[in-house]
């Protein structure tokens, strides 16, 4: 239970890949490689940190950096990982992102007036963060919402852009550094998971705005993208081991019998099956019910429907889950694969779908290191 590893092929040293997702509950690592222009599973495997912080398997942890390290280092060794070539996912709640209205001035220009235009919105002093930015292309087609014309009116006096601002703290990036470092690996990039999330479950022809749900053990994250590009986001604070924590309670069992019930039975309709999931309906209620909030506020402020929704985490795991996002969002719900974007022999299919929503972070970072090796 905790651990989940395998090795699916002989690895070739010059062209392996691996992508690093060290979440609050487990590490994930996907290692894959190109072959004839295709990328191929290799290995992958996660390892619950619980354990290193005297805690249960699917429980949150704030670890100090030599235990984080230790992990890493187990979970590559048992995970047979024959690279060091890599790329480091950084979690959402290290970064503040925000979209700005600036002038419609060249790049150059810009890159001068976005750092002195972001102090506004980002509420933390500037020196404690890094700055990254990027131009949001206007979409021709939108509709708007119900401030179009106003907007409209004011774009025709004075034309800007809208730029999306991203900070990530500095101690987040020491962090990250040093784990880089005493762990020998060679990382070319760190990225914020939310965009490695996008590479791997959402697929570049998508036009429509969608939601990407990704429920953690302490948190569900929630970002809606349109085209690719992220257009909002959302934490809500709860995620899946409040569901353990509840059975837990109700139940009068100990934690890790109440995380391998939530596993084994999750939602599913079954006699006992009834009252699990009266239980693990408390904490899906709240978050589904904040969830939707999002979602409706984005369709009046963009008057365009949220048309897919697409489950990640490894809280998305939870059997039963899809028909009952169905039901709560009315909209369609998909489990992410992020698998499907690789090679994968035919027998470990099925696995690698149920498995999918946890590695979808770490996959998409291993597919853009893949992309930068060329
Ligand atoms: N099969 C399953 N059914 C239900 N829940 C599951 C299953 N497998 C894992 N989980 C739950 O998923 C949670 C961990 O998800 P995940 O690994 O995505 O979180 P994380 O990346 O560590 O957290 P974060 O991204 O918030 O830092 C745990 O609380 C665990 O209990
Ligand atoms: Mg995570």
């Amino acid at each position: 239970m905790i651990n989940i590893f395998s090795k699916l092929f002989g690895a070739a040293k010059s062209t392996s890949v691996l992508g690093i997702d060290v979440g609050s509950s487990s590490i994930k690592i996907v290692q894959i490689k190109l072959k004839k222009g295709r990328a191929i599973l290799e290995t992958y495997g996660a390892l619950a940190l619980g354990p290193y912080a005297e805690k249960e398997v699917g429980q949150a942890t704030n670890l100090p950096i030599e235990k984080t390290i230790e992990a890493l280092n187990d979970i590559m060794r048992e995970a047979k990982v024959t690279t060091k070539v890599s790329g480091l996912a950084i979690p959402f709640r290290s970064s503040l992102m925000s979209v700005i209205e600036m002038p419609d001035v060249p790049d150059k220009e810009l890159a001068q007036m976005v750092p002195i235009e972001a102090r506004k919105y980002i509420p933390v002093p500037i020196a404690e963060v890094s700055l990254d930015w990027s131009v949001i292309p206007r979409d021709k087609y939108a509709e708007g919402g119900s401030n179009a014309d106003e907007d409209k009116k004011i774009s025709r006096k004075f034309p800007t852009k809208d730029v999306l601002v991203v900070a990530i703290h500095n101690d987040a990036i020491t962090k990250f550094q040093n784990l880089v470092v005493q762990s020998g690996l060679d990382t070319k990039f760190f990225e914020i998971e939310i965009f490695s999330t996008m590479r791997s479950v959402i697929s570049s022809q998508e036009k429509a705005p969608i939601m990407i749900f990704d429920m953690g053990a302490a948190f569900t994250k929630l970002y809606i993208a349109e085209r690719g590009i992220i257009k909002q986001s959302h934490t809500i604070n709860k995620g899946s081991q409040d569901i353990t924590n509840t059975i837990s309670q109700s139940l009068q069992i100990s934690v890790i019998e109440a995380e391998k019930l939530k596993r084994s039975v999750g939602l599913l309709e079954t006699d006992e099956g009834k009252k699990m999931s009266d239980i693990v309906d408390i904490t899906l209620s709240y978050i589904f019910s904040e969830a939707n909030r999002v979602i409706v506020n984005y369709q009046k402020k963009y008057n365009k429907a949220v048309q897919k929704i697409v489950l990640v985490g490894g809280g998305s795991a939870l059997k039963g889950l899809v028909p009952f996002a169905e039901n709560k969002f009315g909209a369609s719900v998909i489990l992410g694969n992020p698998f499907e974007k690789t090679e994968t022999p035919a027998f470990v299919e099925d696995v690698l779908r149920s498995a999918g929503p946890e590695f979808s972070v770490a996959m998409g970072v291993a597919l853009r290191r893949l992309q930068e090796l060329n």
